[in-house]
């Protein structure tokens, strides 16, 4: 049997860095960025766009839910010219409004609260660069990854308490099904779902490695596993972290949180994200906000993806407010 977890993802291993952003001159194109204007990055991730801000003399308030984000980029950074202004539970008196950049540990499905302590709530732009990061895909330990062997986690944050791990242990075999079907769309949900039970009884599984394992069992082998276990791995991991409640709470607030004329950037790479934007956009244009500049999401162009095979899924959509 060809194993989904000798063939994954060949490219990323010529990856050295943190991440490449994706669809960088189309983000901050349409950022149009000003000097001394005020940003938000509600996905730091490695801080490849946070970086173009602030060299084109942009602030930023820079969110991410990894621990390890924020350590990538405050190491980074504070190398260079930028004031950064780290948060901490401690600092309450003593925040460094003046800083070029400032860091928060944080979902950002809390931006306004954030936004508001930080004294960033009447910004010229905020980008939502949705999903993980190359780092999390690459590290083992976090559990992302069907072509890694790792303790099946998936948490971007480590604060969270349910892990992939419980769910696949835990839940009924029907609520693995609507898992499956609705974040995956996975054709074949129930017999993933009916070996998973079956395998979980005699001992549990534990690692990325057991499930993968059990999905090369179930998928015919004509039919491409690797794209099923992307997918099935794809549905937990949307469960684990709440993402498209998070997408549905914070969107709204973002919007609310620019200034005239300021520019809310999305990046999602799985259809049930660009829905729920396109949706949004629609209705914050029904609700007199402002308008979408993106009928159609932008796209990465063959060169990127070439470069870049992780911008082949990615749909950016831009959204003004007046
Ligand atoms: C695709 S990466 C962002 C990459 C970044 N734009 C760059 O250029 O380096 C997505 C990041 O968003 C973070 N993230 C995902 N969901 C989040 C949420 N609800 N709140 C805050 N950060 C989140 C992830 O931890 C990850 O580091």
């Amino acid at each position: 049997m060809q194993s989904v977890l000798q063939n994954a993802c060949p490219e990323r291993k010529k990856m050295s860095n943190y991440h490449t952003s994706v669809l960088p001159e189309e983000t901050i194109g349409y950022l149009n960025i000003k000097r001394g204007e005020k940003y938000i990055d509600a996905t730091l991730g490695g801080g490849g766009h946070t970086t173009q801000i602030l060299e084109q003399g942009g602030k930023v308030l820079g969110i991410d839910v990894d621990q390890e984000a924020l350590d990538e980029v405050e190491k980074r950074i504070k190398d260079q010219k930028f004031l950064v202004h780290v948060s901490s539970e401690k600092e309450q008196a003593n925040i460094r409004l003046d800083a070029d950049l400032i860091l928060v540990k944080g979902n950002f499905r809390d931006i306004r609260k954030i936004a508001k302590k930080y004294g960033f709530e009447n910004v010229a732009g905020i980008i939502f660069d949705l999903g993980v990061s190359s780092h999390q895909i690459d590290d083992a330990n976090r559990g992302f990854s069907f072509s890694k062997e790792g303790p099946l986690d998936m948490r971007m944050d480590n604060n969270l308490s349910v892990t992939a791990k419980d769910l696949v242990n835990g839940l009924h075999r029907n609520e693995l099904i609507e898992i499956f079907k609705r974040f995956g769309e996975e054709n074949f949900a129930h017999g993933i779902a009916t070996e998973i039970v079956k395998t979980r009884k005699e001992k549990p599984i534990e690692t990325t490695k057991q499930l993968t394992e059990i999905i090369e069992r179930v998928m015919p082998a004509k039919l491409n596993r690797m794209a099923a276990a992307a997918r099935i791995f794809q549905s937990l991991r949307i469960v684990v972290n709440d993402e498209l409640h998070a997408i549905e709470d914070a969107l709204p607030e973002a919007c609310s949180l620019l200034q005239t004329r300021g520019k809310l950037i999305v990046i999602s790479f799985h259809s049930l994200e660009d829905r729920i934007v396109k949706h949004l956009f629609v209705k914050f244009e029904q609700q007199g906000m402002g308008k979408a500049l993106t009928h159609q999401p932008v796209l990465a162009t063959e060169k990127e993806i070439a470069m870049n095979v992780r911008s082949r899924s990615a749909k950016l959509r831009v959204f003004e407010k007046i």
